[in-house]
């Protein structure tokens, strides 16, 4: 069965960190209709004015978070001891865990363009040591399928793998690009919840539907979605995962399941013993 459209938005404008003007997707406002996904950020800008403030030292707690650079780069930093540059093509898909302290630093360039994605941990695993899974853009494999391109970062596409393993929610992240007028489908484990973003161009998201570039289709529960492209082509991420069916307590930049959980963390945030884990030697 082809998945149908359930709701379609436009992304609204944020100002998030030191004073970025970015396009909030989604986030608080909408838990739990993207279980187990809390957020989208679209920070695609022509002008360095809107990003250069950046996300200085903040943590976070209980999920993951996703940055992926289709242009531009991002400088980062954290309490583990990691440092380095997230560039164009890249994927960094951080495990906050029992917490991390970063900063996030967007840099000057003609065009950034570059997405960050909460996803939400089960209450069992909130407290996990953090990782990092720090993909390269030439680590991520390019799909042609049938009239489209297709960039595999998690889950997925044919028989390709993306590089981004071991997740608990299974979640699929794809970067799909598609010729005038083609059709990509694609199978999406029923049960799990889907959405599309749309980047670039416009096309009909299921039989019906004509979503434009700055909103997104949210799925219904089915098998594959079928999606054609409009006579401009059509770019979007589509992702998808277990829904976790928890409770969520949410504050800033800590998602728990409980509010004497949140509590804690900012009480153990301002007495400096957030931070479980020290940094590598
Ligand atoms: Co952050």
């Amino acid at each position: 069965m082809i998945r149908d459209i359930e709701s379609v938005w436009q992304s609204v404008p944020a100002i998030e960190g030191a004073g970025v003007y970015l396009k909030r997707v989604f986030g608080n406002a909408q838990v739990p209709k993207l279980d187990p996904f809390l957020l989208l950020d679209d920070f695609s800008s022509t002008k360095p004015v809107d990003y250069l403030a950046g996300f200085p030292w903040h943590p976070h707690r209980g999920i993951e978070t996703v940055t992926y650079m289709v242009k531009g780069k991002v400088t980062h930093e954290d309490s583990l001891g990691n440092k380095g540059t997230i560039n164009s093509g890249d994927v960094q898909w951080m495990t906050a865990g029992s917490g991390i302290i970063h900063q996030e630093m967007p840099q000057e360039s003609e065009r950034m363009m570059g997405f960050q994605l909460w996803v939400n941990l089960p209450s069992l695993r909130k407290m996990m040591a953090p990782r990092y899974q720090d993909v390269g853009r030439g680590e991520i494999p390019e799909v042609d399928y049938k009239g489209a391109l297709v960039r595999v970062i998690a889950g997925s596409v044919g028989n390709v793998k993306g590089p981004v393993q071991d997740l608990v929610v299974a979640p699929e992240y794809i970067d799909v690009s598609l010729e005038p007028l083609s059709t990509f489908q694609h199978p999406i484990i029923r049960g799990h919840k889907a959405f599309a973003y749309v980047i670039e161009g416009d096309g009909n998201l299921d039989q019906k539907r004509l979503v434009k570039g700055g909103e997104i289709a949210v799925f219904a529960d089915g098998d594959d979605v079928s999606i054609t492209a409009g006579s401009n082509g059509l770019r979007f991420i589509l992702i998808a995962g277990k829904p976790l069916n928890e409770p969520v307590a949410w504050y800033g930049p800590i998602v728990m399941n409980t509010q004497q959980e949140l509590v804690k963390a900012f009480e153990e945030y301002s007495s400096g013993t957030f931070i479980k884990h020290k940094p590598k030697m």
